[in-house]
């Protein structure tokens, strides 16, 4: 499937670099970095096997969706780098792949977790508050959000890794927990994984939120 259009500046570039670095980057993210695990852990907690989880900018789908799937959820990942799909698809035939941007993305489908794994620092920060508040719609009451943002604040900058350039944009973690907290969600868990430095690294901050409940809403469907 595709429905990925023309979309944003930072998604033509991140577009292009994706799909020339898709081999390197599959061979260096073949393991949980971390504390990925624990972070998976509170995000799945209580979630039913076979709910349906959004991995949303999945890329090749290992290590995040390849866990996801070993602990019985049902996947779609969706990610505009069709490099990255191809081996996604390739390697879990029991995932649903779907080539997409996230800035387009209508989120429509009713889902109990959506994960945004280091993907949505790659968009201008105009397009943040918009996705997360489709991402609120889509879940279920006490569904999960785990997500990474940038962890300072910073202008947009790109920057390299296997000699692409690639475009960054985040809001501060602290602004980004009051747009979720605005949203209705609870925060369940909020920590630097790499702190800021005063060189190139801006640092990165992990969330896992919690879609809060109306008075007559049971926890996941
Ligand atoms: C750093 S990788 C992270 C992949 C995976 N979530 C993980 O944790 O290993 C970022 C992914 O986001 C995707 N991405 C970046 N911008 C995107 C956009 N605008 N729409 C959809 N996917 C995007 C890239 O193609 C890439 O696969």
């Amino acid at each position: 499937m595709n429905e990925a259009g023309s979309g944003s500046v930072s998604s033509a570039i991140n577009l292009a670099a994706y799909n020339s670095i898709a081999d390197q980057w599959d061979a260096a993210r073949s393991t949980l970095w971390g504390r990925e695990p624990f972070y998976l852990d509170v995000f799945l907690a209580g979630m039913p096997k076979g709910a349906q989880i959004l991995d949303a900018g999945c890329g090749s789908g290992r290590p995040m969706a390849e866990n996801l799937l070993a602990r019985g959820y049902s996947v779609l990942g969706i990610d505009q780098s069709a490099a990255m799909l191809a081996k996604a698809r390739a390697r879990f035939p029991q995932g649903q792949w779907l080539e997409a941007k996230l800035e387009q993305y209508p989120f429509a489908d009713p889902c109990c977790g959506v994960l945004c794994w280091d993907a949505l620092f790659h968009l201008e920060r105009c397009f943040h508050q918009p996705i997360l508040a489709r991402i609120a719609n889509c879940l279920s009451p006490g569904g999960r959000l785990m997500l990474t943002v940038g962890g300072s604040a910073h202008p947009p900058f790109t920057d390299s890794m296997f000699h692409q350039q690639f475009f960054y944009d985040s809001h501060p973690p602290q602004q980004v927990m009051a747009m979720l907290t605005a949203l209705g969600f609870t925060l369940r868990l909020g920590e630097f994984m790499n702190p800021p430095t005063t060189g190139r690294d801006k640092g990165r901050y992990a969330i896992v939120a919690e879609k809060s409940m109306g008075r007559h809403d049971t926890i996941f469907p």
